[in-house]
């Protein structure tokens, strides 16, 4: 009965249109605080990608994949304070039902937008570029992730594995969620958290 309300509200909150314009909100809001909430955690979700992508890129050179395992697991959180520090007043957090990081673990409020994600991504077989929730004294923008091919490294299919890193894995992550994906799955999510103020300023 509880898991039916969730997926009702999901339905319900998710999808809000406006002059045609389809809205990935939910509450609805003005086209222009979607513009505002968009560009802030947009360029906020893209810098991490960056960041995190040359780090990946850099280590899987350098030390294989086994090191790049390690590399990952010591920065990735640390990069991701990193870039919400640059931006100021904000927090970024990747997030996913499926992950390796029990710190990654999602919220209640992140699981609703994984859901809507999901969801649409299997009804329509196209992710939606984004999702905004309004909750107390926040905004957040959701950026969701897909699994590309060097992804499949580390979260593929064990078996197709390399089984070093299989190893490595289960050292650094005895309750890993994250493997099993394949080409295009949904992976999760960048969130970008917005203080109401930010945003409220930003839209005199
Ligand atoms: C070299 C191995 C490696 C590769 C390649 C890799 N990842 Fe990961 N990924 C990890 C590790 C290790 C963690 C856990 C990081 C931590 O402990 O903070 C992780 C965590 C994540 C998380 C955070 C959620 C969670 O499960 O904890 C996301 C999202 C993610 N990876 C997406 C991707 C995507 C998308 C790609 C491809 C572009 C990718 N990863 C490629 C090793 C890898």
């Amino acid at each position: 009965m509880k898991k039916l309300t969730v997926a009702a509200t999901v339905l319900s909150a998710g999808l809000l249109f406006s002059c045609g314009q389809p809205q990935y909100t939910n509450v609805e809001m003005s086209p222009k605080k979607i513009k505002v909430i968009k560009d802030f955690g947009e360029d906020a979700a893209q810098m991490l990608l960056q960041e995190l992508k040359a780090e990946l890129k850099k280590a899987l050179k350098t030390k294989g994949p086994v090191g790049a395992i390690e590399t990952c697991s010591k920065k990735a959180m640390e990069i991701t304070q990193e870039v919400a520090e640059d931006f100021g007043d904000i927090e970024i957090k990747r997030t996913t039902f499926k992950y390796r990081n029990p710190k990654n673990k999602p919220d209640k409020y992140e699981a609703e937008a994984l859901k809507f994600f999901e969801k649409t991504y299997k009804e329509t077989g196209k992710l939606p570029p984004y999702y905004i929730q309004k909750l107390k004294g926040e905004y957040r923008y959701y950026k969701p992730l897909k699994i590309q091919g060097v992804c499949l490294t580390c979260h593929g299919d064990p078996k197709s594995m390399d089984p070093k890193v299989v190893k490595k894995l289960k050292e650094l992550y005895p309750n890993d969620k994250a493997t099993g994906y394949k080409l295009g799955d949904f992976r999760g999510v960048i969130r970008v958290s917005i203080p109401e103020d930010v945003i409220k300023k930003s839209c005199l």
